[in-house]
């Protein structure tokens, strides 16, 4: 019998194809945001899950409450309240697969395609390609050091408006921006609340990194500065406690939310990772969070000091951020950091992430890439960014 192809039988929107297994990783690896490794709280996370299996592991023969494990929506709800002033129940609370299936339930909702969705001009992959899955007109809004520039945003939503197609939504990570770690100042946070209430338009907060703060003051959030429901609201356990526990979580008016669970896929979110992260999250979460902040400001400062000592600082530039993961560096126009990546990883062992990566239209920022400092120890921060900087130079990319 011939084997059988599915080649004529995809949808007309199925996703593009992606790579069955794991790409190449560098010993230097600055290309994902992995947190620190050694530093997870597996004692913890085992107790808290045996004291639950314990107290209701009866529960697991149960589908659980399609918004998620409650005990664990009240926390996230009393953490709104206490870290960003967001006044919300546990009813207000959905819990995704990550914070990513949120953003997809987000999407779902209001995505026809075509639709114009305003974002920063280089910004989470991610997101950036859920939003392509839903055929999103993407667009890029100019940034600086304070978050994007209000009068960027204006320009674009007349332009989409002049196009007859006022735009759907704003896209933003305002705390610690992956890739470009800045932190968006109170005053554009104000002045992105004014427009969006000017023109209607939602804003969809990602706050994945605001816990990872270890230096300067927190900023209020977006959500918090609006009062008006434009404003649905995203984050994670996944950068405070593992990626790997996927569990993440969604807010935003009610009416909203109410559509936004008919989007979500899968059913609840997993009861057995929810009672590990709730029963944690109770006890030990912001002392865990203390913790891990200190390790990242050694790789912040370490990362930091590397770039200083090792790359011509009048030819290229980089962000230096108060938290998060993340710093963005720019090299010389006509750099190529896309063609350079593979043999940068092969050579000298190091990753990266170029720019285009980031960009809304794919193509921007060949001369840009971001350095995740979350993964290596400071010693081999240190030496990576030093082999990195040599291969730049034997690429030809500095001098
Ligand atoms: C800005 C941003 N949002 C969302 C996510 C998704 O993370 P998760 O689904 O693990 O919560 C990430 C992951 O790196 C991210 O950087």
């Amino acid at each position: 019998m011939s084997t059988f192809s599915f080649a004529g039988l995809y949808a007309r929107t199925a996703a593009a194809p992606k790579g069955i297994g794991w790409g190449k990783r560098g010993r230097y690896d600055f290309a994902v945001a992995y947190p620190d490794p050694t530093s997870l709280p597996i004692a913890g996370l085992l107790e808290g899950l045996r004291q639950a299996m314990e107290e209701e592991g009866g529960d697991l023969s149960l589908y659980a409450h399609p918004q998620g494990y409650t005990p664990l929506r009240e926390f996230v709800a009393a953490k709104l309240e206490r870290d960003r002033a967001i006044n919300v129940t546990a009813d207000d609370i959905i819990l995704g697969d990550g914070s990513s299936q949120p953003i997809h339930m987000i999407a779902e909702t209001l995505l026809d395609p075509r639709d114009v969705v305003l974002t920063e001009d280089f910004v989470y992959s991610g997101t950036l390609n859920t939003l392509r899955r839903f055929r999103a007109d993407l667009r890029g809004v100019a940034t600086d050091e304070e978050g994007m520039i209000p009068t960027a945003i204006e320009d674009a939503i007349r332009q989409a408006i002049a196009e007859s197609k006022p735009p759907k939504l704003i896209y933003t990570v305002p705390t610690f921006q992956n890739p470009q770690g800045w932190t968006m100042s109170l005053e554009r946070r104000q002045a992105l609340v004014a427009l969006s209430q000017q023109y209607d338009v939602p804003i969809l907060e990602d706050d994945c990194y605001v816990d990872l703060r270890f230096e300067g003051k927190d900023v209020p959030s977006i959500y918090s500065l609006d009062g008006s429901g434009r404003v649905l609201y995203v984050a994670s356990f996944s950068k405070i406690i593992a990626p790997g526990m996927r569990i993440g979580y969604l807010t935003g008016p009610r009416a909203f939310l109410e559509r936004a669970l008919g989007a979500k896929s899968g059913g609840s979110v997993s009861t057995f990772g929810s009672w590990a992260v709730h029963r944690f999250s109770t006890s030990h979460l912001y002392s865990h969070i203390e913790e891990i902040n200190d390790i990242q400001k050694q790789r912040r400062d370490a990362i930091l000091a590397a770039l200083d000592e090792y790359f011509p600082a009048s030819a290229t530039r980089w962000s230096r951020p108060q938290g998060g993961l993340f710093i963005w560096l720019q090299l010389p126009e006509g750099a190529d950091t896309v063609a350079a990546r593979d043999r940068i990883l092969d050579e000298y062992d190091v990753g990266y992430h170029p720019g285009p990566q980031f960009a809304p239209d794919g193509v921007a920022g060949r001369n840009c890439l971001r350095l995740c400092f979350g993964y290596n120890a400071p010693e081999e921060i240190a030496e990576g960014i030093q082999r990195l900087a040599a291969g730049f130079r034997a690429e030809g990319l500095i001098e």
